[in-house]
Parts: structure tokens; C-alpha cells; sequence
């Protein structure tokens, strides 16, 4: 947005009493004297005028292991929300950058970022996101080799993108899967009448659950871009 934009509304001016503010060198942006309003700014600029603060919102980005029971939303009637494990006053202002059904546990990310949440959570990014996983029965080589060439979604109408597998038991493996379909993993086995036993989210993209954080735990984290 241009400052002069964010400054008039915030002070309810017209552009010449607008345009005054700027000349008289009352407009500060991140510590600095800003003179042209056409300047552009993000939303987490900092900006003041006349020693009061117009925008001062600090970006943040959390890492919570979730447990299984808590409902990955910012508000629910019935049950434990992310939001409430985090607890801080700022909370509510984040958002998700991908779900976990309450059934799953492991590695949530929340932002008040959308540029960043995005940069997870778009299709066209093809974010991977990595998952334990058990079931109740033999995970066969159909289903390995079916989950490796990508599966029909009729609902949706999509070919889910080929997903990375590596078993580690008759019963367990190691999945990577590249969209965020609802119940993606839990239908992808459905297809083959397994139930899900045990979902764990370990990574999205680069980012890896810390072993340290223990599960309703989260920590804020610096994004690498
Ligand atoms: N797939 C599922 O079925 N559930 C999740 O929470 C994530 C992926």
C-alpha cells in the first residue's frame, strides 16, 4: 500500500493535510524520516506520525506439535484449538498454513504472514509434506507403486502428484505427499480398505519438527526465503 494512503486514513486527512505531514517531516518509517508518500510499505513496516504509531505489527512464525485432539482451527464450540496452546495475546492474529485433521499429530505452522503461509500452501508450489504413518493391515507393493504414480481424487477431479513412500515395517512407512487434499493420506489408503492408525506430520518443506519440541509445545522461528 502507499504510505500516503495508510497515513490519510489513519489520521482521516485529505491529501493536502496528508501531503502536509509528509513536508513537515512528521512521517517516520522504520526509524527514518519519510518525506514521499508514494513510498510503498508491507504490512509489517513499522510506521509513526508524530511520535504515534500507525502500523506496528511484528510478523510471527510458529511451530507447534500438535497433539491428536486438538483441532487445527482458530476457534471451535467442542475442542482444544492450536490457538489455545499457544495462549499468547498476539494468538489470535495467526492463521494456519495447512491443516492436521484432530486426529493427527505433529508439525503445525502458523503465521500472521499470508505472503508466507502461501509460499507453503499453494498447489503450484507443491510444498512436500512428510508424514509417518501406520495402518491396519500389509502395506502391499500395489499400494506403493499406486501412491508413487499418483492417485484419482474423484471429488476433487485430480491426479494427487506422485508421492514419495518408504516403508519401514509390514504396517508402517514414511510418506511425502505434495498437496493438502482434506483427508488426503487417510483416503489415499481408504482406496485400498486400510484404515489409518497413527498419522504423524514430521516436516513441511525444509521445516523439520524439533526433536525438542514436545508435543502441545510450539516455538517461533525465522523463515529462510
Ligand atoms: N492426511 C490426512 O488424512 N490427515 C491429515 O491430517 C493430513 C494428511
Amino acid at each position: 500500500m502507499r504510505l500516503n494512503r495508510l497515513v490519510g486514513k489513519w489520521a482521516g486527512a485529505g491529501k493536502r493535510r496528508t501531503r502536509e505531514m509528509f513536508e513537515s517531516r512528521k512521517v517516520i518509517v522504520n526509524g527514518q524520516v519519510c518525506e514521499d508518500g508514494k513510498t510503498l510499505i508491507g504490512r509489517f513496516d513499522q510506521v509513526e506520525v508524530d511520535n504515534l504509531v500507525v502500523q506496528n505489527e511484528v510478523p510471527r512464525y510458529v511451530m507447534l506439535h500438535k497433539p491428536q485432539g486438538i483441532v487445527s482451527a482458530t476457534t471451535d464450540p467442542e475442542y482444544r484449538t492450536v490457538i489455545d496452546l499457544i495462549g499468547e495475546e498476539w494468538a489470535g492474529k495467526l492463521h494456519l498454513a495447512g491443516r492436521l485433521d484432530r486426529f493427527t499429530s505433529g508439525l503445525v505452522i502458523l503465521t500472521n504472514d499470508s505472503g508466507y503461509s502461501e509460499s507453503l500452501t499453494a498447489p503450484s508450489k507443491k510444498v512436500g509434506k512428510r508424514y509417518l504413518v501406520e495402518v491396519d493391515g500389509e502395506i502391499g507393493t500395489e499400494v506403493v507403486s499406486t501412491f508413487k504414480e499418483g492417485m484419482w481424487f474423484a471429488k476433487e477431479k485430480v491426479t494427487t502428484a506422485p508421492a514419495v513412500i518408504k516403508l519401514l515395517g509390514k504396517n508402517k512407512c514414511r510418506l511425502t505427499i505434495f498437496e493438502g487434499k482434506h483427508h488426503q493420506i487417510k483416503r489415499m489408503f481408504a482406496k485400498f480398505s486400510f484404515k489409518v492408525t497413527k498419522l504423524h506430520r514430521e516436516a513441511v518443506g525444509d521445516l523439520e519438527l524439533p526433536d525438542e519440541l514436545k508435543e502441545g509445545q510450539w516455538a517461533e522461528f525465522v523463515p529462510v526465503r
